[in-house]
Order: C-alpha cells, then sequence, then structure tokens
C-alpha cells in the first residue's frame, strides 16, 4: 500500500515538472553580468493575453515566449539558454538574437562602394556570416522600456563604430520590440549612419512550436509565399540567379511538412543540408506583408510572419549536434529548431539585380517584422 502512494506521489510530481517545463519563469538573476564592461539583464514583455516574452540586451535577445496552445496552455516556443553564461558560451548557433550589421553571407566578405573595396571579417567557409566574429549578437545593446501607445516597448540600442568587423560608417541601430494584444511579437529597426555603409539585420529568432526542443521541426507544416528562391554555390553564397521553384522540393506555396521532402537530393537541399535558403517573397513594395505562415500538429500553434523585407531565410536546424543544451535541459539536436529570418537577398552588395542594401548619410534604414500567433484545432 506504501508503495502505491509512493508510487502515485512520484507520478504526481513528474506530472508537474512536464507542466512546469512549459511555463518556468526564467532567474533575471542568472542574466546578470558584464561584458566589455557593460551590464547584461532579463527584460520581460507581457500582454493582456498572458503572453510573455523575455530578452537579454547581450545580442538584443529573445530568450523565451510563452504563447497558448490549442488547449490554452502557454508554450515556450523559443530556443534559449537558462543562465547569461550559456549565452557566453555559445555564440555560433545565433540563438536568439539580431544579428547585422550584415545578416546572412557576403562573398569572401567583400564588396565595394563609391568606388572603394571593403573587406570585411571571415568566419564561414572563407564567407562573412551575420555580421562576423564579433557582430551585433556578440554586443550589450543600451535597453530600456519605453511608451508608445499601444503596449509597452523595449528599445534596444547599438552604436557600431567605423571599421567594426570591416565595415564602414559609425552606425545607430535601434531596435523596438513589443507584445500586441493580437499575440504578435513585433520587432521594429531603424539606424542612420555617418558615412555611407550596408546593413541587413534580422532576427535569428529559433522556434519550435510544440511547445519543446526535444521533437524535432519535420512535422511543422509550412507555406512561404515566395515563386522565387536564390540557387548557392556549395559554400551557400548566391550565384546571382534568380529560379523559379516550381516543381522543386523547396516550394512552400501550398503548405506541405518540412520533413516531406527535405532529404531529396537535389543541389540546392545537399548544399544546405537541408533547408537554409532565401526566398524572395512575392511582393512589390515595402508593405508589411505575410511572408509564411507554420504550424505544430502537436500543439495546434500557428504562427505567421509578416514583414516589410524582400526575402525571407528559411533554415530548418540542420548544423545542429546536440552538443548544446537549453532551456528545461531540452538537448538542441539536428532539426530540432527552425529560423525564418526577414531580411534582404544574402550578398546584395555584390549584385546590382538584388535589391540594395546601401544606407548613405542622411538616410533611415527601418523594418518592421511580426511574428504572430494563433491556434489551429
Ligand atoms: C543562418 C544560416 C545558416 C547557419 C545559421 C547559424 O540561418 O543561413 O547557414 O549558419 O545561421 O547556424
Amino acid at each position: 500500500m506504501k508503495n502505491i502512494f509512493l508510487f502515485f506521489s512520484l507520478l504526481l510530481f513528474m506530472c508537474a515538472c512536464v507542466q512546469n517545463k512549459t511555463y518556468t519563469a526564467l532567474d533575471p538573476e542568472n542574466f546578470v553580468s558584464t561584458k566589455d564592461g557593460k551590464e547584461t539583464a532579463l527584460f520581460t514583455l507581457k500582454n493582456d493575453n498572458g503572453m510573455v516574452a523575455q530578452f537579454t540586451n547581450y545580442g538584443a535577445r529573445l530568450v523565451s515566449l510563452y504563447v497558448p496552445d490549442r488547449d490554452g496552455n502557454f508554450q515556450d516556443v523559443t530556443w534559449g539558454y537558462e543562465t547569461i553564461e550559456d549565452y557566453f558560451n555559445s555564440t555560433d548557433i545565433y540563438c536568439g538574437p539580431i544579428v547585422g550589421r550584415y545578416g546572412n553571407r557576403i562573398n569572401k566578405g567583400k564588396f565595394s562602394l563609391n568606388g572603394k573595396d571593403y573587406q570585411l571579417t571571415l568566419n564561414n567557409n572563407g564567407n562573412h556570416l551575420h555580421g562576423g566574429t564579433q557582430g551585433f549578437e556578440c554586443k550589450v545593446w543600451d535597453t530600456e522600456y519605453v511608451s508608445k501607445p499601444g503596449n509597452d516597448v523595449l528599445k534596444m540600442s547599438y552604436y557600431a563604430k567605423d571599421g567594426e568587423e570591416g565595415y564602414p560608417g559609425d552606425l545607430d541601430i535601434s531596435v523596438y520590440y513589443s507584445l500586441t494584444d493580437d499575440n504578435a511579437l513585433k520587432i521594429e529597426y531603424q539606424a542612420t549612419s555617418k558615412d555611407t555603409t550596408i546593413i541587413n539585420p534580422t532576427s535569428h529568432a529559433y522556434f519550435n512550436l510544440a511547445g519543446t526542443s526535444d521533437v524535432t521541426i519535420l512535422n511543422h507544416v509550412l507555406k512561404i509565399n515566395a515563386s522565387n528562391f536564390t540557387p548557392t554555390d556549395q559554400s551557400l553564397i548566391p550565384t546571382g540567379e534568380i529560379r523559379k521553384l516550381t516543381g522543386s522540393p523547396l516550394d512552400f506555396r501550398q503548405p506541405t511538412a518540412i520533413g516531406k521532402r527535405i532529404d531529396t537530393q537535389c543541389e540546392a537541399l545537399i548544399y544546405g543540408q537541408g533547408y537554409d535558403h532565401n526566398y524572395i517573397l512575392d511582393k512589390k513594395n515595402k508593405q508589411i506583408t505575410e511572408a509564411a505562415v507554420i504550424y505544430s500538429p502537436e500543439s495546434g500553434i500557428e504562427m505567421s510572419v509578416l514583414t516589410d523585407q524582400p526575402a525571407l531565410q528559411f533554415y530548418s536546424g540542420n548544423f545542429m549536434d546536440g552538443t548544446l543544451t537549453g532551456k528545461y535541459g531540452d538537448v538542441h539536436n539536428y532539426r530540432t529548431g527552425f529560423a525564418l529570418e526577414a531580411q534582404n537577398y544574402p550578398d546584395a552588395p555584390n549584385h546590382d539585380h538584388f535589391p540594395s542594401a546601401i544606407l548613405n548619410p542622411g538616410e533611415t534604414y527601418t523594418q518592421t517584422t511580426i511574428y504572430k500567433f494563433g491556434v489551429k484545432e
């Protein structure tokens, strides 16, 4: 009898742990540290429906994002770590930050502006990726809550000096995170530069809408509103071609499970080791339009990505190898998280027919990208 009692107590305790796994408030104390003489911390936004988002100013990172599933239980749908030290040790997977000054790749880190050649740092197979070895994701951003009409807004700002990672121009960038009452995480960017420069910041948040990173994202059903993509060479640098997606396993215009065609033996999927491609969104101007919709049959959570950007990088977590452990002890295994990064095309500064990434003095770079959540029965 005593044993049966013990067994049921243990069972109840385990259920409570599972429950907690989906909605554990992170300890702000674990985010207090200093880097480059600046203090790091954890910041929280909430909306009227109980949705919660947490951030750290180290890399302007999204740390956790609690959204309701089809049963009304809150699930944490983004990857993150429980301590700032874990973030200091895991920079190369770009977990949740704003990456830049130029998100994505630049061929051999070279480009020319106004007749002058520039060489950026090389950190990815002889190319430049996500702003270099010490990109925006490694910087401590100045952070404050600001009042704007509507919900609380978290403003994070960084001043990138002329020459940093090889980029020209002192750049002043601010990112505004907010949670709206229609359950959306809104990210607005603004930047100005003293000299002509190039810019392409993006959020590198990883998601797993099943509410746990213990399972792969291969069951997620994805739709991307793009009819074309930019094929690449083996090191994922665009060749310059703009190719139609019709007939390709990369075509997500009809909602399709990510796992259905991911191992097709075609050049693009072999080079990316899965999906790691730039989709050219079907749009003509800088209006905010729906770029993608993705849904987890496990939780019923559906996420729409809306943006004013011309393209979307879809990355299916192909370089995860299980060496990093995130929140709740979830191991970051192969294809257990995906990223949908709204941005300009990779290597745009080296292709005149790609949208311009140039920012001139006196101009203001802006971007709005929204990750909106709902449920599907
Ligand atoms: C991006 C790239 C991928 C990979 C990840 C980080 O999304 O496109 O190739 O480098 O970042 O691991």
